[in-house]
């Protein structure tokens, strides 16, 4: 039987089966394939789509943006500063508002009930662009960088380092049950994800063949390992006065080429980026005059050595998301 998710909202790849995640996958190598290739596919000509974006981006911004426009579509951006949204107008409000203009919303904001809520009232698809649990475009993203890199995904071990009970960390661990690897979360006990959501990923696992692993031991996490994965130790929307806690806690996750030596040869490391692997940024600079740290969750070399791929990874995110597009507006 086809596979067919048009009309669908993509807010968690809770909600998706290994068949679809699959299929999407799928379709994002063909997208990537024709993008190379030169060749035209603007298959949802007279469609229009807005992103709203309550936290600032790069990537996934502007994935939306061009992959709409490759697609042939219209894109509108919103943010709060130059709409109603939040301020003065409420977001069931703004939701059925843009459900009568619009075929697919994007939203990146806070709490993953404004996501579930945008969905619920606006009457189109909606696509998660990241909130503070769950980050599920970027895995699309990551996993085609994996298969590009290994083919089969099943039974490789992927291990997050660090901020374990963050949204990309929460994504990773699901999208890993859902599709048979090996997920790994080392990080410090305080920063474990939370026991419900390790509870389903485990039932996910059971029906997959998947493993999941909790471990506060560096050498464990990296032992066997295929991907090492981190991301920053302070997300967006936490305060600025966690630094400081995180760095003393994360410290020790970081991931240098001690780290990667210990994993297989053959292991790529990845990162959703934005990273800070040098000072080279304002915060990054800030973080080293304060605590003499010149790189955090990952050091330079790592970054710019021959096992990175994060740079792969990023533009898989406009072929990922293109096909989350087309797969739900079809
Ligand atoms: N990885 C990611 O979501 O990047 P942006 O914050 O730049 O969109
Ligand atoms: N955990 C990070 C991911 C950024 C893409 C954050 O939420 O800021």
């Amino acid at each position: 039987m086809g596979i067919n998710i048009r009309g669908r909202s993509f807010l968690t790849l809770l909600d998706f089966t290994p068949a679809e995640i699959n299929y999407m996958l799928d379709l994002s190598a063909e997208f990537k394939r024709m993008k190379n290739n030169g060749v035209e596919h603007k298959w949802l000509t007279g469609k229009q789509v807005v992103l709203l974006f309550e936290k600032t981006s790069t990537r996934t911004r502007c994935a939306f943006e061009v992959g709409a426009r490759d697609l042939g579509m219209g894109v509108t951006f919103l943010d709060p500063g130059s709409s109603q949204m939040g301020k003065k107008e409420s977001l069931a409000d703004t939701a059925k508002v843009l459900g009568r203009m619009y075929d697919g919303i994007e939203y990146r904001g806070f709490k993953q009930s404004v996501v579930e809520d945008l969905a619920r009232y606006s009457g189109v698809p909606v696509w998660n662009g990241l909130t503070d649990a769950f980050h599920p475009t970027q895995m699309l993203a990551d996993i085609l960088t994996v298969k590009e890199e290994f083919g089969d995904v099943r039974g490789r071990k992927l291990t997050f380092f660090g901020d374990a009970r963050n949204n990309v960390a929460n994504s990773l661990m699901v999208v890993c049950a859902k599709l048979g690897m090996h997920f790994c979360a080392c990080g410090p006990k305080e920063l474990m994800p939370a026991a419900d959501l390790v509870e389903k990923c485990k039932a996910v696992a059971a029906e997959t063949g998947a493993t999941i692993e909790l471990t506060d031991d560096v050498k464990q996490g990296a032992k066997d390992c295929d991907v090492l994965y981190t991301d920053i130790w302070v997300s967006m929307g936490e305060p600025d006065e966690i630094w400081a806690e995180r760095i003393k806690l994360l410290k020790p996750y970081q991931v240098n080429k001690e780290v990667m030596a210990m994993a297989k040869p053959t292991a790529i490391f990845l990162h959703c980026l934005p990273s800070f692997h040098d000072r080279d940024t304002t915060i990054g600079e800030d973080i080293y005059q304060k605590f003499d740290l010149p790189a955090m969750e990952v050091t330079d070399d790592v970054f710019l050595g021959k096992q990175a791929r994060q740079f792969d990874e990023a533009e898989n995110r406009m072929h990922t998301i293109k096909a989350v597009m087309y797969a739900t507006l079809k």
